[in-house]
This record gives structure tokens, sequence and C-alpha cells, in this order.
């Protein structure tokens, strides 16, 4: 009888997966590039490379603008200030999702409200979107998790008819299409992250895109502390913003890794396609629906479900310690945000809140689907694919290993 590998049977998988990130000669020229121009800094902002990848990273998403900064968390921020977000103001977010996300608007003044996820692939549910609106209700922050794409067509025409900001959260996303056009183009703003373990990387980054001139101008000045224009003379600042740039040798990274965004998404959408098919097949294992209308499919993360019932009874912690030990590197995702009251705690409200003012509600029975999501999803990071179908194999015979044999779990 087959061993499970933490019960001393051999591991399905004992060779490492692709090791991210990845990089090449251009990489290396394009650092050497920026060390020998002895033009490194941020400033004059934004500076050439980051001009120069801003645009093509746009372009590349069919938006017009592309503004570089700091990381992702920050880009949620900058969006939200550019649209004049603040104090008393309501930003829904979905719960399932980086602290980030909730973060920004909390960072700004505004309270976040949470609502629910779909049950089919985890992304902000629009109908539950429309049930949380208020008078206060100034901006939507959608998420495309893990490798799903939100319903960009309903949420914009609520957005459109309710007169809200959209801002698209892409940190998980980079290159992916809804209907052939790039995400981050379909909201007002689409905020990405270039931190370590994402699909482009400079160690640190993030930007923001936009369709819109006046608020690539508010982001621009944002970035570089306030100022109107490129300058730098102190007599230009208009108002209060950050130093959030990047530096060169960041924005240098960022344009040779975009040259082989496309060809490293196309590995993903067919090592996707094969973990759908080969995982869908074993008996208590799930996967997500993918829309039809996701033409471009990346993401940083592959979700599938496991049923609990179906394996023996058993929990999360003890799946993933069966996969762990076969050699995936599964993990356990996020945890609802919306029952992680310690994220919050009262006494370092007063930072950004007045008490008079609405604050956020943390909910330990709100977001079912959320709270139901976290339990039964494993998450595997998007490198595994990278290598090609044989990999893609091995993670399949370790899923199908794990869930056959689940009654030895320990
Ligand atoms: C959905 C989401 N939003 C925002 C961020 C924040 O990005 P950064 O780590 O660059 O600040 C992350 C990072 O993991 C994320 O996953």
């Amino acid at each position: 009888m087959t061993k499970l590998a933490m019960r001393g049977g051999a591991p399905v998988r004992s060779k490492p997966f692709t090791s991210w990130p990845m990089h090449d000669e251009t990489e290396r020229k394009a650092l050497l590039r920026v060390l020998s121009s002895n033009n490194w800094g941020g400033y004059p902002s934004p500076n050439s490379e980051a001009t120069a990848f801003g645009q093509a990273f746009a372009a590349q998403h069919d938006a017009e603008f592309g503004v570089c900064a700091a990381n992702g968390t920050v880009t949620l921020q900058l969006a939200l200030r550019a649209a004049g977000i603040g104090r008393g103001d309501e930003v829904i977010v979905p719960p399932l999702t980086f602290v980030a996300t909730a973060a920004a608007p909390i960072y700004v003044g505004a309270t976040p409200v949470f609502a629910d996820i779909r049950p089919q692939d985890y992304t902000l549910n629009p109908e539950a979107v429309e049930a949380a609106i208020t008078p206060r209700t100034r901006a939507v922050i959608c998420v495309h998790l893990g490798a799903s794409i939100c319903d960009l067509d309903r949420l914009t025409e609520t957005c459109r008819k309710r007169d809200l900001i959209l801002i698209e959260d892409c940190a998980h996303m980079h290159g992916a299409k809804w209907r052939g056009r790039g995400v981050g183009s379909w909201g007002d703003f689409g905020s990405f992250s270039f931190q370590t373990t994402k699909l482009m990387t400079a160690g640190e980054g993030g930007i923001v895109i936009t369709n819109q001139a006046r608020f690539e101008k508010r982001l621009q000045s944002l970035i570089n502390c306030g100022r109107r224009e490129m300058l730098y003379e102190d007599a230009d600042i208009e108002w209060l913003g950050h130093n959030f740039r990047i530096t060169e040798f960041q924005a240098a990274l960022l344009r040779a890794q975009l040259l082989r965004l496309q060809a490293q998404n196309d590995i993903r959408a067919k090592g996707y396609a094969q973990l759908d098919e080969g995982l869908s097949e074993i008996p208590g294992i799930s996967v997500l629906e993918v829309d039809e209308r996701n033409t471009c499919r990346t993401g940083y993360q592959y979700i599938f479900r496991f049923d609990s019932a179906a394996l023996d009874g058993r929990t999360k912690q003890q799946v993933l310690a069966a996969l762990n030990a076969e050699g995936i590197p599964a993990d356990e995702g996020y945890a609802p945000l919306n029952r992680r009251h310690e994220l919050l705690p009262e006494d370092s409200l007063h930072q950004w809140y007045d008490t008079t003012q609405h604050q956020p509600k943390f909910d330990d029975a709100g977001c079912p689907v959320a709270a139901q999501a976290s339990q039964e999803s494993i998450w595997l990071p998007h490198e595994i694919v990278l290598g090609g179908p044989e990999d893609v194999q091995d993670v399949i015979a370790a899923v199908k290993k794990v869930a056959n044999n689940a009654g030895e779990i320990a």
C-alpha cells in the first residue's frame, strides 16, 4: 500500500520546483546600465527608467498612464488619495485578501467595509457590494485573487451607476486580461505589487495605472512629496505627499522582467489548465470556476478546495502537512480580515480616526463564504507550474496520494 511521506513513505517530489524570482543577462545588463549612469535615485520624478517602465507596463495593460511607487500597499493608498477619499468615507473591500487591501482605506482615514466573496471563484460578490453600499460609500477595492479575475462587467456597471470609484487590486494578476483588455484598466485605478514573490518583481515596488490624466497628475505629485511637477524645489510643494518614489535600479529590473511576463504567463495558463483537469478528477478535491471572460489566465496563486468530510474528516492543517511532506509547497492562504479584530486594536484607532467617527466593523459572523473558503482552500505558488507539465503532474500525483490515503494522515 502507498505510504504517505509523513508516515515514512517516499515523497512524490524530492527535488525542488522552479525557484523564484528568475533573472538572466537582461536583468544583469539593466542593473549595470543604471550603475554606470550614476543616475540611481527616484528624482527628478519620474526619472528616466521609471518613466519608460511606467509607460510600457501601462500599455501592456491597455491603460494610458503608469505611476511607479514604493510597494503595492502604498499604491492602494495613493489611488484613494488621488480620488479624494478620506475621513468619513466608506470603502468596500473583500475579506479574503492580504491585509493591505483593507489597511489602505484606514491609512487615509476612511472606513473599510467588508462585502463577501463568491463561492465559485472567491472574488468579490457584486451582489454583496450592492448590499453594502450606504450614503457614505465612495469606493470599491476589488481583488483579483489567486488566479481568478473579479466580474469586472458587473463591478464597473455598479460603480458607474452609483458614482463610486473602482480600484482594482491587481497584486496577483500581472498581465491578465478580461475580455481581451488588461486588468487594472477597467476601474479608475489598477494597483500592482512588485514584491519578491509576485509575478514580476524588483524585490519591492508597485505601480498604479489609470486612464485619467487628472489622476495621473495627482499620483505623480503624491509620490514626490507633494510637488507640483517633476521639480525638487521646496517651493513647489503644493500639498502633503510622501516620498514613495522607486529607484532607477528597481525600474530597470522591472523593464527586464516585463519582457518575459507574457511567455511566463503562457506557461502558467497551461499549467493551471492541467491542474484544473487533473485535480478535478480526484474524489474529495474540487477546483475553482474559470470565467470564460478571463481571456489571458495567470495568477500569483493556484487555489483549489478539499472536502474534509470526503477526506476522513481531516483538517486543513493536516492536509497541508501531508502535502508538504510529499514535497509540495502548498500553504493556507489568507484568513478573512473581517474576523481579525487584532488588526485594529482600539488603543491605536486614534491614529487614524477621531472617536466620533464611523469606525471599521469587525464581524465574527459576517462574510460566511470567505470563512468557508479559508477553511477549505489550499494555495499553491505560481512558480510550481513554471517547470512544465512533469512538475504539474507531480503536484497532481501528490494531491491524489494524500486524498486517497487521507485515513493515514496523522
Ligand atoms: C492582494 C494584495 N494587495 C496588496 C498587496 C501589497 O503589496 P506589497 O507587498 O507590495 O505592499 C499584496 C501583497 O502581497 C497583495 O497580495
